[in-house]
């Protein structure tokens, strides 16, 4: 990666701030210890110094001017940080451990900083003191102070580092922020690549994750779940096309030619009368209506099945539902000799969309009584358990297979054994993404004796928690 680019790059300049934030806080907070420690320091000298004042002060009031110079004397041998110097109006040494007046410097209110030479380990040694100076009469001047070497050392070294150490935080900081933001713009760089990819026409590339389960890893993981949906809609929508396609092309050039031969028998001068043309065209009227149905019904399983259609949740009562679609199965049921029970419970309120799931109802209930052979019975009923809310339908008919259960809901699949019976193979396609939309399950499962028990199972968080009336008031 280029310099320039990484300079450019947002997580470089994010870094940047920080890093020069971070310099600034790190001298702010350096020269107010600084400071507030000079200060400290400072005042516990000027202290010593005071009190030593004070003293001598007190000596020369009792003792005169002999006994001042007597005491300076005297301390001056103790060695240690104390430095003394009395001298006369000419500034000349009369006692004290100083060999002459120092060239000083008032900081202030007389308090003065100088350097003086003392012997250190045989050698003169420059060093840093502070004290006062103190007016004896008579022209004579004490000078009392306290060696601050160390201090003054550690003093300057701070001044000459603090600009070193900022230096060097700002150096630490923007080349550790380079390869941070390297190692950032790698993973971006990973992220956009796969985009390119998959831009370029290869739907099936996915975003790699390393695993860290970091912000990144987040953001290939819901990248790729939104690509699985892209796809899977695709999929779904060319799934439609090619059923279009493929299954109703025959049905519509079957309608074609018949329509056809109808018109060329015509024309030949064929014979036919009033109810015959009456009989056809009612034919290709229904032939018609079946391929609106299979249309209709393809449109509506893709739109459920991406989630696309725009149907509302609304609560609703599962008991109601499966009374609308027993009253209007009942006919069927009757001309079948097929008895159909609506098995009697409380509201079983849930979250979903009525009319998809009174139209998955009635596919069941469809299959069922189609299914079951004359004297059989069809039962509806709803129940409300640990693994979900249920809606049911079961028959006393031939059941389906196992080994089959998992195929019956593709599109266009027909047993065998229904081979005579009239249908699509869309029944079960629609249940389940009925099912899918409203997160649900299509169980398929025996009967006993004999059948099939189809349950549409809603998660128990679809469920209200309010029944249906109260939930409706
Ligand atoms: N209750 C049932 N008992 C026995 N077989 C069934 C039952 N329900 C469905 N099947 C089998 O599953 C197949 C698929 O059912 P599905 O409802 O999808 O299509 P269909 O009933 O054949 O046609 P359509 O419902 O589109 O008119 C059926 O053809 C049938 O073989
Ligand atoms: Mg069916």
């Amino acid at each position: 990666m280029r310099t320039g680019h990484l300079l450019r790059t947002q997580a470089f300049r994010i870094v940047l701030v920080y890093v020069v934030l971070f310099a600034f806080s790190v001298t702010a907070l350096l020269a107010f210890t600084y400071w507030n420690t000079v200060r400290t320091l400072d005042g516990q000298t000027d202290q010593i110094v005071a009190a030593e004042i004070t003293g001598l002060a007190e000596q020369y009031q009792h003792l005169g001017l002999r006994g001042l110079a007597e005491t300076v004397r005297s301390r001056s041998t103790h060695g240690g940080e104390a430095l003394y110097l009395l001298t006369d109006r000419l500034r000349r040494p009369l006692a004290g451990n100083l060999d002459s007046w120092p060239q000083t410097v008032v900081t202030a209110e007389n308090f003065v900083e100088f350097d003086y030479e003392r012997p250190v380990d045989g050698k003169l040694e420059a060093r840093r003191a502070r004290g006062r100076m103190f007016a004896v009469t008579g022209g004579f001047v004490l000078l009392v102070a306290q060696d601050v070497h160390e201090r003054f050392l550690t003093r300057r070294m701070f001044t000459t580092t603090l600009p070193w150490t900022v230096a060097l935080i700002l150096v630490l900081g923007l080349a550790g922020g380079a390869l941070m933001s390297r190692k950032i713009l790698r993973r971006l760089d990973i992220i956009n690549r796969t985009s390119g990819e998959i831009m370029a026409g290869d739907l099936t590339r996915r975003v790699p994750r390393i695993g860290s389960g970091d912000e990144f890893d987040m953001l290939a993981e819901n990248l790729n779940h939104m690509l699985d949906r892209i796809e899977r809609l695709m999929r779904g929508l060319r799934e439609v096309t090619d059923s279009v396609a493929h299954d109703l092309r025959t049905p519509l050039n079957r309608l074609r030619n018949r329509l056809e031969e109808s018109v060329m028998w015509l024309n030949a001068g064929g014979a036919l009368t009033k109810e015959d043309i009456a009989g056809e065209i009612e034919r290709a009227i229904a032939e018609t209506d079946q391929l609106i149905g299979t249309f209709n019904a393809l449109l509506l399983i893709a739109e459920t099945d991406a989630g696309t259609t725009r149907a509302a949740m609304t609560a609703l009562d599962l008991v109601s539902v499966a009374a609308d679609v027993t009253e209007l199965y009942e006919p069927l049921a009757e001309e079948r000799k097929v008895t159909l029970t609506l098995i009697p419970s409380g509201d079983v309120a849930i979250e979903g969309n009525r009319s998809l799931i009174a139209q998955a109802l009635a596919n069941l209930v469809d299959n069922a009584i189609k299914y079951t052979p004359a004297g059989g019975h069809v039962r509806i009923g709803t129940a409300v358990g640990s693994a979900g809310v249920d809606l049911w339908v079961s028959d006393s008919g031939p059941g389906i297979p196992h080994q089959d259960r998992t195929r019956v809901v593709d599109r266009f699949v027909r047993l065998e054994a229904s081979r005579n019976t009239p249908g699509t193979g869309l029944g079960l396609s629609l249940v389940a993404a009925v099912a899918h939309f409203h997160n649900a399950a299509l169980i398929l499962e025996d009967s006993l004796p004999t059948g099939l028990k189809a349950i549409l199972r809603f998660p128990r968080a679809a469920l209200r928690a309010t029944s249906f009336k109260n939930a409706a008031q």
